[in-house]
């Protein structure tokens, strides 16, 4: 699939611009501060309903207007798609495909998927685990649509629990009603755990390959899951050890006010040559990690939707090596690809693939003839 051309009205610094894109390689060169991550933010609202950078839609409209527009051709292999955002400060934004209004994000997804890189994606290696269960709660969800479901049960469910426990705290009668929540979360949580696992798994298998490649074979990477229920045979026994293990430690859990056994509290956990990353791992391997597994979530939309995503990549060359740089251009000659870059050195490894290139100055996009 690929992005024909963009329409932006009031969006964020540009006021009214229209692109033509190359189907394959589209890369913008600016200075600091111009409009190229605006541009790769447009893009990517019109994948997932919402940006990257912020929750709030009004952030997005530009300083002096009420109101902002997105347009896009999206080209899939069925049949083109013309996908449109529009916000307003006052009212909720919204979203059409092919002139019809959509009601739930998701019907977006079915017409472009795209994944982004950007620098800021260290932090799914260097910070707490709440960044790799995110990471893991979206690709699994844009295989299977019922996990999401699953996860807002659960944590509605986790929430009930976690304030009874408060209350058993000062009032042990209220311990019998403990039961309802317990028999629900070890049901929705084992299918959580055992969904989860599934995906690292495969995950784990993919990530290895990639990661052999763009090292050179010098690196051997491990990803595993982490969780504080064992991972059984079926989702019965699953479930059925995770409810003993709730209660088990119900006089710990009533005493910290709070749930400590459930999928919550798992983690991801990465080794490059034996040795944790978030630990031992230099920043250049961090980065690299990240890569990789960014790399097996287009490897994976690639298998389940049997078409490419788009990729956007934000200031990433930069920060890679040559032998990296590479890699990853010939990686990409199969999809559509955006590339910010602030310096033209940075993109000299794409010299020979078939690309535009475009200047961005303080909102306005100007292409390289
Ligand atoms: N709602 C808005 N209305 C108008 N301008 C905005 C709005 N939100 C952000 N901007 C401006 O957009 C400009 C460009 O931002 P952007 O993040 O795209 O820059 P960039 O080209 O990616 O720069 P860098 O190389 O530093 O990452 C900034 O100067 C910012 O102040
Ligand atoms: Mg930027």
């Amino acid at each position: 699939m690929n992005v024909k051309n963009i329409r932006l009205i009031n969006f964020r610094n540009y006021h009214n611009i229209s692109v033509e894109f190359n189907k394959n390689i589209n890369i913008f060169i600016g200075k600091n501060a111009q409009g190229k991550t605006n541009l790769l933010e447009a893009i990517h609202m019109c994948s997932a309903g919402k940006s990257f950078r912020s929750n709030r839609d009004k952030e997005i409209i530009n300083f002096e207007k009420d109101e902002a527009y997105i347009g896009t051709d999206v080209e899939t292999k069925i049949y083109d798609k013309f996908v449109e955002l529009k916000l307003n400060r006052e009212k909720s934004k919204i979203i059409r495909i092919n002139k019809i209004e959509i009601k739930n994000l998701k019907e977006l997804d079915t017409s472009l998927s795209v994944v982004v890189f950007r620098p800021d994606d260290l932090k799914l290696v260097k910070d707490g685990p709440n960044e790799r269960r995110s990471f893991l709660d979206q690709g699994i969800s844009q295989i299977k649509p019922v996990y999401n479901y699953n996860i807002n049960r659960y944590n509605k469910i986790l929430f009930q629990r976690n304030n009874l426990l408060k209350s058993c705290r000062l009032n042990r009668k209220q311990i019998s009603l403990l039961d309802v929540f317990d028999v629900q979360i070890s049901k929705i949580g084992a299918s959580i755990v055992l969904e989860r696992h599934k995906f690292i798994d495969e995950l784990s298998k993919n990530c290895k390959a990639i990661h052999n490649k763009l090292t050179s074979n010098k690196e051997d990477l491990i990803v595993k899951y982490h969780s504080n229920i064992p991972i059984l045979k079926t989702k019965d026994e699953i479930e059925k050890q995770y409810y003993s293990m709730l209660k088990n430690n119900l006089n710990l859990d009533i005493e910290n006010g709070t749930s400590q056994i459930g999928p919550h509290r798992d983690d991801i956990l990465f080794y490059i040559n034996g040795k944790e990353v978030k630990t031992f791992g230099s920043q250049g391997q961090q980065r690299t990690l990240v890569l990789t597994l960014k790399l097996s979530e287009v490897d994976l939309i690639k298998k389940e939707k049997d078409s490419y995503p788009v990729v956007l990549l934000d200031d990433v060359f930069s920060e890679l090596d040559d032998e990296r740089r590479k890699y990853l251009t010939k990686y990409f000659n199969e999809m559509q690809v955006f590339i910010t870059a602030t310096d033209a050195a940075d993109i000299k490894s794409i010299e020979n693939y078939n690309k535009s290139i475009y200047y961005i100055e303080n909102g306005k996009i100007y292409k390289r003839s």
